[in-house]
């Protein structure tokens, strides 16, 4: 309690741990982050978004033959039931796609065989099928916004490949199809982010796995969560050429703008996803586009600015988000489809924590300290001045 006897309140719930996992540690003041206990660097540069997806959901990393099965059944859950595809094409051209990506998710429990077994083992099921499913989701949406048909999903394809191949309708280069990987390995798990959060509390409630995942899409749309991806690149094509970085950068800082893709809850030090995103947008230089050359440029002298700034003494570096924007342009991923690509990825992350909660379940259920007035009286309608 604090001295006038009101609640102290942790605004944003800043600083209260609401479980114990066992899913992912974030290392905010060193910049360091783990997924089941193995740096995030490790993964980025030995895994697949595959592998990472059996190491988030059980735990540790699978033998060849147990990754062999895990790859098989994410390629047999591919396939969209055809009312979903029907769901997605009414709905993309006229929405932002990751509300239809919520309405995609909900369309899909109607295809659930037993919504009423809420076992551990249907949900680990549920739960490959919805990873499996999302990417062909997002894919569809992203299609579909353009008129164009859902694409069968290539049962030879890695994950990564296939959502490349179902968005675009060909096959992708390898170029591309390892940098969408790496980004769905760099999203697939962030502890307790405001969307895994929101899933949590949903499901804490003993809602469904369908029900908690549209509430952490719901929670993941918005510019200062997900959403900042594609938030960070509308800007820099707003600065529009490296020269005019800086002087874009002062007077947003002077007009107390935030600038997107920088700034964390946790991370104090530099982001360890965005030190790697920002490594390998700088390799990919040699053959890119005048379009990804001027962007990286742009997004450089905004990091250096923004680090002299605020870096060291406000602890606001840059986020996973900020280098996102000039690499999916150079992989020719459409601004809007950014944000449910995150999703895509993230969807292991919801699941897994989701059902680890549900292993100790409580619902969640926070106070709010109430300062209006109480007794007030009842004015009849016609009598109110
Ligand atoms: N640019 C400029 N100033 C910033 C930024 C930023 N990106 N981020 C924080 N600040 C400033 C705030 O204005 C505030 O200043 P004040 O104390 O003078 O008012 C101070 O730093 C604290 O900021 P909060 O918003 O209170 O910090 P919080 O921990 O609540 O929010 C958040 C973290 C939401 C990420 C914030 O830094 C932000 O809005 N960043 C931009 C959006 C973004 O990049 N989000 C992606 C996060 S990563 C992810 O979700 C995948």
């Amino acid at each position: 309690m604090a001295e006038t006897g009101a609640p102290v309140i942790s605004h944003g719930l800043e600083g209260v741990y609401i479980a114990e996992s066992k899913i992912c540690k974030v290392d905010g003041s060193a910049g360091r982050l783990y997924y089941r206990g193995y740096s995030i660097d490790l993964l980025a540069n030995n895994s697949t978004y595959e592998e990472v997806c059996y190491l988030i959901l059980y735990g540790r990393l699978p033998k060849r033959r147990e990754l062999d099965a895990f790859r098989k059944k994410l390629i047999e859950a591919r396939p969209l039931p055809g009312m979903v595809i029907d769901v997605i094409d009414e709905f993309a051209r006229r929405q932002d796609p990751m509300d239809t990506l919520r309405s995609a998710v909900s369309a899909l429990s109607a295809y659930d065989n037993d919504m009423n077994d809420s076992s551990e083992a249907a949900n680990f099921d549920r739960s490959v099928n919805l990873v499996s499913k999302l990417a062909g989701i997002v894919a569809t949406i992203g299609r579909c916004r353009n008129g164009g048909g859902y694409v069968e999903p290539d049962g030879t394809l890695t994950h990564a490949e296939n959502l490349l191949y179902m968005l675009n309708g060909s096959r992708p280069s390898q170029k591309d199809a390892k940098l969408l990987d790496l980004m769905l390995i760099l999203h697939a798990e962030h502890s307790s982010n405001a969307s895994t959060f929101s899933t949590l509390v949903a499901g804490s409630t003993l809602a469904d796995l369908y029900s908690a995942v549209t509430s952490g899409i719901a929670a993941l749309k918005g510019p200062l969560h997900g959403g900042a991806d594609e938030a960070a690149l509308r800007m820099m094509r707003a600065i529009g050429s490296p020269d005019n970085t800086e002087r874009y950068i002062e007077d947003a800082l002077k007009g107390k703008r935030k600038i997107m893709g920088f700034g964390h809850r946790v991370y104090k030090t530099y982001d360890p996803r965005a030190m790697i995103i920002k490594q390998d947008l700088i390799a990919l230089q040699e053959n890119e586009s005048q379009e990804v050359k001027a962007l990286t440029a742009i997004a450089l002298r905004a990091e250096k600015m923004m680090i002299d700034r605020l870096g060291k003494t406000h602890g606001i570096w840059p986020n996973i988000d900020f280098f996102a924007g000039p690499i999916y342009v150079s992989m020719g991923m459409p601004i809007e489809m950014f944000t449910p690509v995150f999703a895509a990825s993230r969807i292991v992350g919801w699941c897994a924590h989701m059902m680890e909660y549900w292993q100790n379940n409580r619902i969640f259920r926070p106070l709010e300290y109430y300062s209006g007035p109480v007794d007030l009286e009842y004015v009849p309608l016609d009598r109110r001045k």
